[in-house]
């Protein structure tokens, strides 16, 4: 199947990163959120990321307007278009938020059109819709998106190969590249990273190091462009004990327990960046 038409559910970092990079590769891209207010934000944020660019020189100051022009708004997953050939879902991580929005859109789209989700760790097979299950696939960004060349290509346990096939495509015409996943726990991405963030936070908890210091040891001595304390701040503590909560009960495996730490910040409301602080402040 040609993909042309492209809607992505979700006007959050993750959604506008790959709004920006449909719309920068010249596919007609809908971005579909709850209300008129959720939409501006977006666009302000996906106009200065493409701003961002732009200074950086990755894309020129025409690319970045053509992009604009590839995007549109649409308020409520029941208006997306019966015609979009793709509809990837960015949502925050609630599976019943996410069913629903599947249930829905499966309703209403053509019968070829393909469902994603860039869920990063709950099953793409518990996720699809019975009736599109063929048709659903882990379309798994990383963040952030315009520079992040990975996208994690996730086979639940109906997904077709025409359906694996055209997301695989489109993923190239993206310029990024796709990585072939079965449908487990935490994927590959975050079956890895996330017991490294998780071991980092123990050697902190323990007073083995410093947090500066951990970050050091991974940054200069195996060229991680974050430390893990620092990337963990990136990504967001809620989100981290989410997806170690997911690798720890799909496996029954204590080597993948949270650590007390972790859980401890995020009760505290120490998320990271988005909230003002983690392992460390932000303005
Ligand atoms: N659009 C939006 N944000 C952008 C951007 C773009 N085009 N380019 C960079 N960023 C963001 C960063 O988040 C950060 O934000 P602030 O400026 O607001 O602080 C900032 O830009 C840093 O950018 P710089 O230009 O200063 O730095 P850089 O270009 O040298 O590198 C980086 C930034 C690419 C993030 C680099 O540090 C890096 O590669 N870090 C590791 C990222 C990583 O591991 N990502 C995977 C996370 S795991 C994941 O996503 C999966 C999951 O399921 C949890």
């Amino acid at each position: 199947m040609d993909i042309k038409r492209v809607a992505v559910v979700g006007g959050g970092t993750m959604g506008n990163g790959i709004v920006t990079v449909f719309a920068i590769n010249g596919y007609d891209v809908t971005l579909v959120e709850t209300q008129q207010e959720f939409l501006e934000r977006a666009i302000k944020n996906i106009t200065s990321s493409l701003e961002r660019m732009v200074k950086k020189e990755t894309i020129s100051e025409e690319v970045k307007s053509a992009a604009l022009k590839n995007i549109s708004t649409r308020i409520g997953v029941e208006n997306v278009d019966p015609n979009t050939d793709l509809v990837v879902e960015a949502v925050y991580e609630d599976k019943g938020v996410k069913t629903s929005i599947f249930n829905k859109l499966d309703g209403l789209l053509k019968a070829e059109s393909i469902l994603a989700s860039n869920t990063s760790s709950i099953s793409i097979t518990e996720l699809a819709p019975k009736n599109r299950a063929d048709k659903f696939i882990g379309m798994h960004f990383m963040n952030p998106v315009p520079v992040m060349k990975l996208v994690e290509l996730i086979r639940g346990y109906s997904t077709s190969d025409d359906t694996y096939n055209a997301i695989k495509e489109t993923t190239l015409k993206l310029n990024k590249v796709p990585v072939e996943v079965q449908d487990y726990p935490g994927f590959i991405a975050n079956r890895i990273l996330m017991p490294m963030i998780n071991e980092a936070i123990y050697a902190l908890m323990e007073g083995v190091a410093t947090k500066e210091d951990i970050d050091s040891v991974m940054k200069l001595g195996m060229a991680h462009p974050m430390g893990p304390l620092t990337l963990a701040d990136f990504i967001g503590l809620d989100v981290c004990l989410a997806i170690m909560t997911v690798i720890f009960d799909g496996y029954n495996d204590s080597k993948y327990r949270p650590c007390p730490l972790l859980k401890k910040m995020v009760a505290a409301g120490k998320l990271g960046r988005k909230s003002g602080e983690g392992f460390y402040r932000y303005e």
